[in-house]
């Protein structure tokens, strides 16, 4: 019942916060769509492309339920993973849920010349960012046990402010 769950939007810095806040706690990092690629041997786009979001949305739940069966993890969830109730009890269940949150504008910056984010990859990116986060605006706050903002912010500031807000 020890895992670290990062949630939040694509660019809110769940990689980069979680390999940090991973090696401060003496964690293990994981970062849930390293972790599909390398099980599937394909790219998330590839994944999108060949067997379309649902699909991808099962890998998604699959593996964390297996994830919620280990120890001592920092995991980056993907973006979308709270849209599953299912995988937001599963955390809950089995460690502790942190939202990074982060403006549209911040993002947009952060993603700008992105390639990897089959949602994103549209001509009004900062449309479509809006657009999505608006629709989850509020499943990312309800399946939040605690909230960083993190615009403005570096890695060691916002890791410093989770381990206050989880001590
Ligand atoms: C997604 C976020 C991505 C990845 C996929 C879908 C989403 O992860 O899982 O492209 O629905 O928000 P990151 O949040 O790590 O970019």
């Amino acid at each position: 019942m020890t895992n670290i769950y990062l949630i939040g939007f694509m660019g809110a810095g769940k990689t980069s916060v979680g390999r940090e806040l991973a090696d401060r706690l003496g964690y293990e990092f994981i970062d849930m769509d390293v972790m599909i690629e390398d099980q599937q041997q394909c790219t998330i786009s590839e994944i999108f492309a060949n067997h379309g979001e649902p699909h991808f949305r099962k890998l998604e739940t699959e593996l964390v339920k297996y994830l919620a069966t280990k120890n001592n993890l920092v995991i980056g969830t993907g973006g979308g993973a709270i849209l599953n109730q299912d995988n937001v009890d599963t955390m809950k269940g089995s460690g502790s849920t942190i939202l990074l949150s982060v403006k549209p504008e911040t993002i947009l910056k952060r993603l700008k010349g992105d390639t990897t984010r089959p949602l994103l990859m549209v001509d009004d990116k900062l449309g479509k960012i809006n657009s999505i986060l608006d629709s989850r605006k509020e499943k990312y706050r309800a399946s939040a046990e605690v909230i960083v903002q993190t615009d403005d912010k570096n890695v060691f500031q916002i890791v410093d402010e989770i381990l206050t807000k989880i001590s």
